[in-house]
């Protein structure tokens, strides 16, 4: 579990983090949900230490990471992996290097034999079991989320961070790179941190969901609970989507969503 308490953080005069207090939970697929510019990045980097907040504290599985000795904060940090925005994959490695390069960097007595069992592992568990001599330029999106958490899980990682893992891929794709994401959450009981404005993602995957609004925590529960909770800055964001809107409508009072296109959606 992932303990975060009273956390701020501001830039100049400018506060962005007024005093988070959350839990990320353990095995679970935990959401940071919130709009555009409400700190859910600045939260993100105040965890894994790129960023250091001015008051607060972060504990990892009953450590405390903030302020800590250097030799703590880097045996927490080894057990991190991280899912990038952009995928960040480095652009003269192929595939196969690219996911073999945290093994290099974080696990140096491991034998190359091993290694590439590793890698060879996670490429297949991420779908991708031919694509390792690939370079990046020759993927798509949705294959270049894949690569990168194929490398962000090959060193074992304890905790795995992904920040906004859906920008930029349609939504069938989208659906397919959140499936993937908890299924190995929960295959290997990862404590994930997902930052996302993406409310498919809330409903397909959102174990435990914490919603920021102007640097504050103002609800967290379950997927279940969303769609019910009465905080008015959390409705009007849930509710912004038309779909959402009318499928909360056919929730309550049943029939169908009229869509512009194809067949209606039937409700229950
Ligand atoms: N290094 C920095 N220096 C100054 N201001 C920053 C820095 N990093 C972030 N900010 C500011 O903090 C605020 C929150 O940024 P953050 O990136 O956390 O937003 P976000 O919730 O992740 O938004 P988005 O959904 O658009 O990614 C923004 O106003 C941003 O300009
Ligand atoms: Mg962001």
């Amino acid at each position: 579990m992932i303990e975060v308490h009273n956390v701020h953080k501001s830039f100049g005069d400018s506060p962005i983090l007024r005093g988070i207090t959350c839990t990320f939970e353990t095995g679970k697929c935990n959401l940071v949900l919130g709009g555009s510019g409400t700190g859910k990045s600045v939260l993100l980097k105040c965890i894994v230490g790129l960023l250091k907040p001015d008051i607060g504290s972060i504990t990892f599985d009953g450590t405390i990471f903030t302020n800590n000795k250097i030799e703590i904060r880097q045996e927490i940090r080894k057990q991190i992996g991280m899912l990038f925005q952009a995928s960040a994959l480095f652009d003269s490695m192929n595939v196969f290097e690219n996911v073999e390069f945290p093994l290099r960097m974080l696990t140096p007595d491991m034998s190359k034999e091993e290694r590439r069992d590793r890698v060879e592992f996670c490429l297949k568990r991420v779908g991708l079991e031919n694509a390792g001599p690939k370079m990046p330029s020759e993927l798509s999106g949705g294959m270049k989320k894949r690569v990168g958490i194929a490398r962000a899980i090959a060193p074992n990682c304890t905790y795995l961070f992904c920040d906004e893992p859906n920008s930029g891929l349609d939504p069938l794709t989208s659906i397919k790179i959140d499936e993937l994401i908890y299924e190995i959450t929960h295959e290997y009981g990862i404590t994930t941190v997902i930052i996302t404005h993406d409310m498919n993602s809330v409903v397909e995957i959102g174990d435990h969901i914490v919603f920021l609004h102007k640097g504050l925590k103002l609800w967290d529960g379950t997927k279940d609970e969303i769609l019910n909770a009465q905080v008015p800055e959390l409705k009007d964001f849930i509710f912004s989507s038309s779909l959402v809107r009318a499928a909360k409508k056919v929730e309550q009072e049943g029939g169908t969503i009229e869509t512009n296109v194809g067949e209606p959606i039937q409700g229950e």
